[in-house]
């Protein structure tokens, strides 16, 4: 089963990244078997992600999650486009993800995704309003991205990440599971084109630092330098 060879995984990995940030030879190697195993495993998951979540089941209704959404316009915009760099933009979301978010924010610290404003606002949703929810962004026109000219040359140097990834820390190629434009591919993996640029570097740097988790972007988040994390948000937020 491809789900209990994840949970293996996950563990090692886990374990693997958990550590001192003091890097040696054995840490390092276990780490790229990690990330091997996983860049491996990525076809597996979106093979069976449809048949493993509760929401699929679940009518969602565009038109009722407009309303349920109502409190998070304050934060993340009127039209799903938020207007502070520290809050994504929801609208044009690929279906399925913002609910795989939401539960994980509801978990609170037992979740992937340990976020106080979130949880809070995640706790009172049931798993009808997070489907609602759901189909509502996703059905939103996305916003549109742009890069200032002075952070021109920064963002080129992420799009050479992102397009080829970084052999020498076995950094896979980020297109490979956001797409060549960002645009993600539904349930798993986000749009993260167009998304605020100090927001992509945060949860970059999150996934590195371990205060949010993912089988797969926790490794791949590791190893990146200051400057590409500083790069690859540039690129992505003038993505569209
Ligand atoms: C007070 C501001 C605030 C409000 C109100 C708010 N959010 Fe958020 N939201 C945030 C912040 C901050 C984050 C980023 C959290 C992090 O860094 O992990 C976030 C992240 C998210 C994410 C993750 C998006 C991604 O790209 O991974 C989703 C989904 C989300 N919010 C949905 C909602 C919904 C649905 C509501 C209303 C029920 C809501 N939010 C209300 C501040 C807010
Ligand atoms: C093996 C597939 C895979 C690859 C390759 C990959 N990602 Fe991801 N990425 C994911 C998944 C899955 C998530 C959702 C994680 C979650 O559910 O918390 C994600 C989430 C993210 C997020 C958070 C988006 C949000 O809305 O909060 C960012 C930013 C991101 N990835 C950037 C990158 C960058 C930059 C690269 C290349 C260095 C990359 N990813 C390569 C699978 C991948």
């Amino acid at each position: 089963m491809p789900g209990d060879l994840f949970q293996l995984n996950a563990a090692l990995l886990m374990r693997s990244l958990r550590w001192n940030h003091d890097l040696t030879g054995l840490d390092i190697m276990q780490l790229f078997s990690a990330t091997r195993i996983v860049a491996t495993l990525a076809g597996a998951l979106l093979l069976t992600s449809s048949l493993s979540h509760a929401e699929d089941v679940l009518t969602a209704d565009p038109e009722a999650g407009k309303a349920k959404a109502a409190s998070c316009a304050s934060c993340h915009g009127a039209e799903g486009i938020s207007n502070s760099p520290q809050w994504p933009h929801l609208a044009g979301q690929v279906p399925g993800y913002i609910a795989i978010q939401l539960h994980e924010f509801k978990k609170g610290a037992e979740g992937e995704r340990n976020n106080a404003i979130m949880a809070g606002m995640a706790a009172a949703l049931s798993d009808q309003d997070i489907a609602d929810i759901d189909a509502y962004y996703s059905t939103l026109p996305a916003n549109k991205g742009f890069v200032t000219p002075e952070q021109e040359e920064t963002a080129l140097a992420g799009k050479k990440v992102y397009r080829s990834g970084f052999a020498d820390f076995e950094v896979p190629a980020c297109m490979g599971c956001h797409g060549p434009a960002g645009a993600g591919i539904a349930p798993k993996f986000p749009r993260i084109a167009g998304l605020p640029k100090e927001y992509i570097a945060a949860q970059l740097q999150a996934f590195k630092a371990g205060t949010r988790s993912n089988l797969m972007m926790s490794p791949i988040a590791y190893p990146l330098t200051e400057q590409q994390i500083e790069a690859l948000s540039a690129y992505i937020s003038g993505l569209n």
